[in-house]
């Protein structure tokens, strides 16, 4: 039987030796495992094990930047791996999908630093290379460090947004220039293309001009699947609008039913179906033969991340120097308008304010996802009690070391979620968007 609230996974990737955990790169089963983050034939890997668990997708964030927030050095982001290095993950994902055959490749690329035209020509090549599997998380970017390395100031949220949206409207623009039949290949008649199909878009905005056509013909999907990640209220309107599915951090599950409840109602009041945008929500899975040896390797794990290294991936992140407040502080009780952004992170899972100090430590283990710790089912358990409160739709998954982790939760948590009916068991549909609309 299957069930028409099946749980999404999709799997958070970095293209370097950190993902969310700063313990990852000297984890000992990721050292013994012989893989190295920098070996291309790792994430061909990753792809496969994660095709086997009938994710939607495999995802990568993307930073441009080695941070320097937390008192104004990078020295702890270099000794602590704070998702740095960070190599491009874009020239990953065609490598990736030709290794697999229907899982989603995605990745972060900011819109921030480049004109629409490259990125609209970018995207839909990737989604012509990977035969529609193609997805594009649409970010506004970080912090101040990566406006330095592109020569620019950050502007505000809401700035960044509406230039976002124009760059997504241009991009449209461009992947729509090419009607689906413009490309005739008439051999006898000596035609390729057929003018009357391809068209200028003439655009001309605030923040962008451009001619076009695109020199792309019309992929797959149209240009990739959208994803998005962001919270306030202008990046929810951006997701609102165009994202086939959002990745969340909310690690408590009142939170994440709060924000889940108002992106779907906003989707309603713009006329669009809630189901074609799939809300993820980041967890960390911690799996063990027992409930002891599950906190024995969360134990194992969290004791690797140093505090220097939280404070480091923190700052970066709030893109504001925590050196600046006592440690003991309490994070919720602070005025800085920073914080407010990330505001949700800052509890214990049962509500207790957390201080900088505990957040930066939180923050190192896992960027504030939560950590679901206990045997796989008791591990299914979390995950099907998280989904029912909150009414949907998935998770984005971490891991604490890799390889191994992402095997782990592919061989004994997805056989446990399809037992129970909440997962699918063989994937409906080619392309990255159907799989994400995918409802059993
Ligand atoms: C869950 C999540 C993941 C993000 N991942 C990235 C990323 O990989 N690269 C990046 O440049 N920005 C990333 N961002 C930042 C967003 O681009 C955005 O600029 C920032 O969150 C501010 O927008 P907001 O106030 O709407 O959240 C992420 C944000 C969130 C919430």
């Amino acid at each position: 039987m299957t069930n028409p609230k099946n749980i999404h996974l999709a799997q958070f990737l970095v293209h370097g030796p950190t993902y969310h955990s700063l313990a990852m790169w000297r984890h000992p089963k990721t050292i013994s495992s012989g893989y190295d983050w920098n070996k291309p034939e790792l994430y061909q890997h990753i792809a496969q094990v994660c095709e086997r668990g009938l994710f939607d997708t495999v995802f990568f964030a993307d930073l441009n930047y080695i941070a320097d927030t937390y008192k104004g050095t990078m020295d702890p982001a270099l000794i602590h791996a704070t998702q740095a290095p960070e190599h491009d993950p874009i020239p990953l994902l065609s490598f990736m999908a030709a290794a697999t055959k229907q899982i989603g490749v995605a990745s972060t690329f900011s819109v921030s630093h480049s004109h629409p035209f490259y990125a609209a020509r970018l995207w839909a090549t990737l989604d012509h290379l990977t035969k529609g599997r193609a997805g594009w998380n649409v970010v506004t970017s970080i912090n101040s460090n990566q406006a330095a390395n592109y020569g620019e100031e950050r502007q505000s949220t809401d700035r960044r947004y509406d230039r976002a949206h124009e760059f997504m409207e241009v991009c449209q623009k461009l992947w729509h220039s090419w009607d689906s039949d413009a490309v005739q290949m008439d051999y006898k008649k000596g035609v390729f293309a057929d003018p009357k199909k391809v068209s200028r878009i003439e655009h001309r905005g605030e923040f962008f001009s451009s001619r076009g056509p695109l020199n792309v013909t019309r992929s797959p999907q149209n240009g990739p699947a959208i994803l998005q990640a962001g919270t306030s209220p202008k990046g929810q309107d951006f997701a609102v609008k165009y994202a086939d599915a959002i990745f969340a951090i909310q690690p408590r599950a009142d939170d994440a039913k709060a924000y889940y409840d108002s992106i779907k109602s906003q989707m309603s009041d713009i006329g669009r179906d809630p189901n074609t945008c799939k809300i993820l929500f980041g967890i960390q899975p911690i799996l063990g033969t027992s409930e002891s040896h599950a906190r024995e390797k969360q134990s194992e794990h969290n004791s690797l991340v140093p505090l220097e290294g939280g404070m480091a991936i923190l700052s970066a992140h709030l893109n504001f120097d925590l050196s600046k407040l006592p440690a003991e502080a309490i994070m919720s009780e602070r005025k800085e308008p920073e914080l407010y952004r990330m505001r949700t992170r800052f509890h214990e899972a049962d509500g207790t304010p957390m201080t900088v100090a505990q957040t930066a430590a939180r923050h190192g283990q896992s960027v504030s996802l939560p950590q679901f710790v206990g045997t796989p089912s008791r591990v299914a358990d979390q995950m099907e009690q998280f989904v029912d409160i909150v009414g949907g739709d998935g998770f984005m998954l971490t891991a604490t070391h890799s390889p191994g982790a992402i095997e782990d939760f592919v061989d004994l948590v997805v056989p446990e979620l399809q037992k129970r009916g909440i997962y699918r068991t063989e994937y409906k549909g080619t392309t990255q968007r159907e799989i994400l609309n995918q409802m059993d």
